[in-house]
């Protein structure tokens, strides 16, 4: 948009561009500035504005941008204008995500490249490497804690393998994911160990108190992020004789965005890690970019603002990168970190979709979908353009984040229900086969959130050690229910590293004094390449979990209505045990794939009577795409069998598809 007053400003900061940047040719770029910058300005004035040095941040900012333009090889260039000219190219099926901790997966940046083959033998076409940056030899939060931004920690090695890491993905069209932890540093920084030294620039970086005046304040509206390991959200430095913000673990000291020389800092390191080869950026717990008295310091107005202008930033060097939130907040919060336009008011293209995972726990733990049918009914519609991570376990815990209101309309209590929950997984309730553990339990509140890894929390450790091998088939049928479910709901499938193989709880952590006290390390595994090789021992367990996936990834990319253009429409039936959707093809209107999925331990029927009414099904021809299957239809019922799932369309469908 041509707006006079940036534009005139604009036209300034080109004049005072540093030679060596005005030398070079940079068109696309300038196109781009143009393009983005009132959007730019308007965010930058909006934030720092009142400041009397703004214009020289402008023209930093500026020089931030085209620095890293000039250093984005042609390669990555290349791809910018590729992806501008198809831009939604990441709202296709083709793409299915696996999360893996390096050291853990294959022991350094080295063994992933030789594990490649592996993975994609699977069907896995994007990678997302927990953080591999640069952070203290000790406790350092699996990484989140960076000590520093630039560099690759030494232990899974070096700059040079990230780069022939990157360049063996390119060639096998695999999307890189890297991590940029944007709230917070280790307090090893650099920046924290100036401040620490006394140095008020470095100070201004981050939130330090000489008393408990202002922390009390914002203590009075501050959750408790680790309740356990890290209560309170302000840790004393001995050193700077100060307190310092630390919502999270003590050694994780948040920075400070109403500060710009935080914003244009980090953002020069987003898109350093996007010249490093980063399709995708994860830009860690963004909820909690914006401090205020008097709120919980999350999702306020400001880390929106603040996530536009990396966004609009963002584009001008690298449009080609995209964004993933990671934003684990309420249902009706999550959305927002999209943005509120695709155009105007960008923010991330990606989102972790916490809603629906939390709700596929609850239909694990109920064996019904009432409340995972309600809560997907209440989540908002979501911009185009934009789309979700889907996943059933992560590195994190399992928040129940659900809403309290949805909790009452599926017939429950809500604070009985939760409990109810975490004393299922955690093997508390009587009739639990899971064996998780209960993480941030809060005494105040009461709250708790649950560890452990997928096998586990599904039955298959249980099972196993008596030997019971009804119990052994039902968690692997559980495995399966859920993969079909986030491979079809619409958005990015993003499978846990080791869950392929049906890997149990780790219980190593243990062992190591940086780890025992946080539990989430029960379902960050090291890879037991022996367990991974009985994939090809037929009738195995990691056989038939690991081929169970890679046909139903590979049938996924297969099936266009699986890409998320916001085709998917919610079916109320009957059966509470089933959760029922349709996926429409994006451009051909009669072409679908009806979705069903029983969460529970008995056959189940769907009434096939109400989707005839809406043109579907009407020759009584059912297909499943998965098994190529016609699954049992009795007078107009469909049968479906525990913890089964179906992808099914119809003949005329089918032959469209
Ligand atoms: C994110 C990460 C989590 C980490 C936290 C603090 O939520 O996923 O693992 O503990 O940020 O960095």
């Amino acid at each position: 948009m041509y707006e006079q007053v940036s534009h005139s400003l604009l036209n300034d900061i080109l004049d005072e561009l540093k030679p060596h940047i005005r030398k070079e040719d940079l068109r696309h770029f300038y196109t781009r500035l143009g393009g983005n910058f009132y959007a730019i300005y308007s965010l930058f004035h909006h934030l720092y504005g009142s400041r009397d040095d703004f214009k020289a941040k402008m023209i930093k900012l500026v020089e931030v941008m085209a620095n890293q333009y000039i250093k984005r090889n042609d390669e990555l260039k290349f791809l910018d204008v590729a992806r501008e000219k198809d831009h939604n190219w990441f709202l296709r099926q083709d793409w299915v995500g696996m999360a893996l901790y390096t050291d853990g997966f294959a022991d350094n940046l080295a063994g992933v490249k030789t594990r490649l083959p592996y993975l994609q033998e699977l069907g896995i076409n994007m990678v997302h490497l927990m953080p591999i940056l640069d952070c203290p030899p000790g406790a350092s939060d699996g990484g989140y804690a960076v000590s520093n931004f630039r560099d690759v920690d030494s232990r899974v090695g070096s700059l040079a393998d990230l780069e022939l890491l990157s360049a063996s993905m390119i060639k096998r069209s695999m999307l890189l994911v890297l991590d940029v932890v944007v709230n917070h540093t280790s307090n090893e920084h650099e920046w924290a160990k100036k401040a620490r030294a006394g140095d008020p620039k470095y100070q201004a970086y981050y939130y330090t108190f000489e008393n408990r005046d202002i922390p009390d304040m914002f203590e009075e509206t501050m959750p408790e992020i680790f309740p356990e390991n890290a209560p309170g959200n302000f840790t004393w430095d001995e050193e700077m004789g100060r307190w310092v913000m630390t919502v999270f673990n003590d050694y994780q000291w948040d920075l400070d965005y109403s500060n710009p020389d935080v914003f244009i800092n980090m953002l020069d390191i987003i898109l350093y890690w996007a010249n490093k080869g980063a399709d995708i950026v994860r830009l860690d717990a963004v909820a909690f970019l914006w401090k205020k008295v008097g709120t919980t310091c999350q999702n306020e107005r400001e880390a929106h603002l603040i996530l536009q202008l990396m966004k609009d930033c963002c584009q001008v060097t690298a449009p080609g990168v995209l964004f993933i939130a990671e934003a684990i907040v309420a249902p009706v919060e999550i959305t927002k970190y999209f943005g509120e336009d695709a155009v105007i008011a960008k923010e991330c293209e990606i989102a972790y979709n916490a809603t629906f995972m939390a709700l596929l726990w609850d239909s694990v733990a109920t064996r019904n979908a009432k409340l995972l049918n309600q809560g997907i009914k209440s989540l908002p519609n979501k911009l185009d353009r934009a789309t979700w991570l889907n996943y059933i376990r992560c590195h994190d815990d399992i928040g129940l984040g659900f809403d309290d209101n949805d909790i009452r309309l599926a017939d429950y209590e809500p604070s009985a229900h939760r409990r109810f929950l975490v004393d299922y997984f955690t093997g508390a309730y009587d009739d639990s086969i899971a064996r998780g553990k209960p993480f941030g339990l809060n005494e105040k509140t009461g709250d708790a959130r649950i560890s452990g890894s997928l096998a586990s929390l599904v039955g298959l450790e249980v099972a196993q050690e008596k030997g019971d091998l009804e119990a052994i088939d039902e968690a692997i049928s559980r495995i399966l229910l859920l993969h079909s479910m986030i491979l079809s709901f619409g958005g990015i499938p993003l499978l846990h590293y080791g869950d392929e193989i049906g890997m149990l709880n780790d219980y190593s952590f243990l062992q190591d004094e940086h780890k025992e006290g946080d539990n989430r390390w029960i379902h960050r595994p090291k890879i037991d390449w022996d367990k991974a090789a009985l994939r090809h021992q037929h009738g195995s367990v990691e056989q038939r979990i690991f081929d169970g996936l890679k046909k139903m990834i590979a049938v996924r990319k297969t099936i266009p209505a699986f890409a998320d253009f916001n085709n998917r429409v919610l079916l109320d039936v009957e059966n509470p045990h089933l959760f029922v959707f349709i996926r429409i093809h994006p451009e051909q209107p009669n072409n679908f794939v009806l979705v069903v999925g029983n969460f529970d331990a008995t056959s189940q029927y769907l009434d096939m009577k109400d989707l005839g009414r809406r043109g579907m099904f009407q020759y009584g021809q059912v297909k499943d795409l998965c098994s190529g299957e016609s699954p049992a239809l009795f007078k107009d019922q469909l049968v479906v069998p525990p913890y089964r799932f179906y992808w099914l369309t119809d003949q005329q469908s089918a032959a469209g598809i």
